[in-house]
């Protein structure tokens, strides 16, 4: 099925001030990349090509600098503003001429997934209709969304912060949905704290009978980096799996290659502009047929 993505990089981050004082949050260093390469190659390992950037006005221009238009990577990226956090679900009104009549997969520009079936699972996921969402075990689910099970495992219900969480799975930040979306979000009502919820709209398609619930399998990792704690832990994480294998996660460059979706000749060019880079050293090497 053909999908759009939707990258949301907007927010104030004030959890990691005085970090995210000048610097929005989703171009914070994980190790030796900007935090929003790893959702966008998320998005890109799916097969989406065409992605839309929301972000905030006063780092709109950072963004664009960073990420061009995609055409370097064989993929379209466009921008938009969201001139206050008013929620994940206001994404699809901003995005709603972008989204146009396609279904839709927004992740959140400050989430890590990691793991060998991720793609497929994510390519799955994709091919399904109505929404999908991914549920993931954490140790403290009083942060998040957490899905509620009936005794055979139904989903029943999905709780946005609850003090006393019914079990431990909760939301992570990649969401599918088909192109109601922008109409059922523009349903919403901002909730206590003055958002657009996306468990809100979650719940329309649960009501709906239209909500697929993935949990996530132990052998995935799923990060986020709201706390300078996680934030840390994030960037630990990559590092010590990169430098064990030598192969780098979450390379907008590496992905588009392999993906056939740019050509030697672009790859090398691209690598020019980072051969100073351990960065850069590994994409000539992934040229060169030293890293399989
Ligand atoms: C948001 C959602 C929450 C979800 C989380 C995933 O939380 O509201 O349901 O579990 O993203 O990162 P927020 O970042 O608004 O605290």
């Amino acid at each position: 099925m053909y999908r759009k993505g939707i990258i949301l990089a907007g927010g104030t981050g004030s959890r990691l001030y005085p970090l995210t004082q000048v610097v929005n949050k989703q171009l914070l260093p994980i190790y030796d990349k900007p935090m929003i390469y790893y959702p966008l190659s998320t998005l890109m390992l799916m097969g989406v090509r065409e992605v839309l950037v929301i972000t905030t006005i006063y780092d709109f221009e950072l963004y664009q600098k960073l990420l061009k238009n995609g055409n370097q990577w064989g993929i379209k990226i466009a921008y938009q503003i969201q001139e206050q956090p008013n929620g994940l679900a206001e994404s699809f009104l901003i995005g709603k001429d972008f989204i146009k009549d396609n279904s839709v997969v927004l992740i959140l520009g400050d989430n890590l997934f990691y793991g060998d079936q991720l793609p497929s699972m994510l390519k799955d996921l994709s091919n399904k209709e109505g929404a999908s969402i991914l549920a993931c075990p954490v140790s403290d689910p009083e942060r998040y969304g957490v899905v509620e099970f009936n005794s055979e495992k139904k989903v029943i219900n999905i709780v946005e912060k609850p003090k006393n969480p019914k079990s431990n799975y909760v939301v992570t930040g990649i969401y599918f949905y088909d192109s109601t979306v922008v109409e059922r979000s523009s349903r919403l009502k901002p909730s206590q704290r003055g958002e657009l919820e996306i468990t809100d709209l979650n719940k329309s398609y649960l009501d709906d009978n239209l909500l697929n619930v993935k949990l996530m399998s132990r052998g995935m990792a799923w990060l986020d980096t709201g706390t300078h704690e996680s934030l840390h832990e994030a960037s630990s994480f990559i590092k010590t799996i990169e430098n064990r294998q030598g192969l780098k996660i979450g390379s907008p460059e590496e992905i588009a290659w392999r993906n056939k979706w740019i050509t030697d000749q672009q790859l090398e060019n691209l690598s020019k502009d980072l051969n100073k880079s351990s960065y850069g050293e590994y994409l000539i090497k992934l040229l060169e047929g030293k890293i399989l």
